[in-house]
């Protein structure tokens, strides 16, 4: 996607020097635009947990970068430090399946070659093509869900509203976005459509990162505190809902960022099309009831007890909102139930949130 009419990816190598790994930190956005380099396993590790990066795809994909990094650091007698370099990666953030996905596909390539050089070339390969895969498959995704756009678009006066929740857009993949994707190709089409972003709080991906990258392609939206959903549902200012997700189980349950479940259910009371959209890397085939086994990122309460963001005297700086001894608790996910969920929309089309047909959809041998 573009910034300042520049076209970007999340992650990149450099052009000169493929060892060196290029990413925006996001943690800066929308005040500073900066590019950080990153050189080793642990830069992708620190980068990945610190959320400079961040989003299920986009940590799959650094993961992925990180482990070809960790094989050109590798002595040649020592064959466990992958291992090791993969329980690192793993460790850093639980609840976005993309990320085990993205380590144990490296691990599965470069086990398959013999000698350094091999192993190395594989791991070149295999990372780039976890991300080349990540920006085709939300742009496939887009494609599919363009059509639910166009449906409503179809039967109502003016333009088409669209709730979205935290940031599941091209910041949070390789390019493209999951829930923005059919944003963006419903832009292309000349949809006329207008974005709701809620801010998220305690992060702000909403407010820093999602109302940021649509001014940027030109998307016509509005902030909204979290909780002001509902009440525009009721008023029937919310055509449609599309959310991104971190981990969703092969019978439909969704951990999405925080205060999507109420989203959800608000959507539920008032009739309002629910979708979540997904690369299929984002699924857990191993799991099904998504409450019991979805673990949730729990984060520092610092995150709760402070706000940042750019002062007037335009430097960037944190207040405290709360006492200094009031503690906080600070979630990062929460559960929506498949049975609230409209449809999932994905590389291979859209379906229903439910193990018959996600997996008409994504039959065991594709999987
Ligand atoms: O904590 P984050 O920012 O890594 O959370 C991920 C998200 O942005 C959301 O949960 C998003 O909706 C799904 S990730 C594509």
């Amino acid at each position: 996607m573009k910034i300042n009419d520049k076209p970007y990816r999340t992650i990149w190598l450099d052009e000169n020097n493929p060892s060196l790994v290029k990413i925006i930190d996001q943690r800066l956005l929308p005040h500073q635009f900066v590019v950080e380099e990153l050189r080793t396993v642990e830069d992708c590790a620190t980068a990945i947990r610190d959320m400079h990066v961040r989003g299920a795809g986009l940590i799959g994909a650094a993961a992925g970068f990180g482990m070809y990094l960790a094989q050109l650091q590798s002595p040649p007698d020592d064959a466990d430090y992958l291992r090791q370099a993969a329980e690192l990666l793993i460790a850093t953030r639980p609840t976005a399946r993309n990320l085990a996905w993205a380590v144990n596909r490296m691990q599965q390539a470069v086990y398959e070659e013999s000698t350094p050089a091999a192993r190395e070339r594989r791991a070149l390969t295999e990372a780039r093509k976890i991300a080349d895969e990540d920006a085709e498959y939300c742009r496939r995704l887009g494609e599919h869900g363009l059509e639910i756009i166009k449906d409503i678009s179809r039967r109502k006066q003016g333009p088409v509203n669209i709730l979205t929740h935290c940031n599941a857009g091209w910041l949070a993949f390789v390019d493209y976005g999951s829930a923005t994707a059919p944003i963006y190709a419903a832009q292309k089409a000349g949809i006329d459509l207008h974005v709701w972003v809620d801010e998220t709080r305690p992060w702000l991906q909403g407010s820093r990162l999602t109302a940021w990258e649509l001014g940027q392609q030109g998307v016509p939206h509005t902030l909204i505190a979290d909780n002001t959903g509902g009440h525009l549902m009721q008023h029937g200012m919310v055509d449609l809902i599309i959310v991104g997700t971190d981990r969703t189980t092969r019978c439909g349950d969704v951990a999405n960022k925080i205060g999507t479940y109420l989203k959800a259910l608000a959507a539920h009371d008032n009739g309002v099309p629910f979708y979540v959209a997904l690369p299929s890397s984002t699924f857990d085939w191993q799991i099904c009831d998504g409450l019991a086994e979805i673990p949730i990122e729990e984060r520092s309460d610092t995150e709760i007890r402070y706000i940042s963001g750019a002062l007037d005297n335009g430097e960037t700086g944190r207040v405290a909102i709360a006492p200094p001894h009031t503690r906080g608790a600070n979630y990062g996910f929460d559960v929506t139930p498949a049975r609230l969920i409209s449809g999932l929309i994905t590389e291979r089309g859209i379906c229903g949130a439910n193990e018959k047909e996600i997996t008409r959809l994504f039959p065991p041998e594709v999987r």
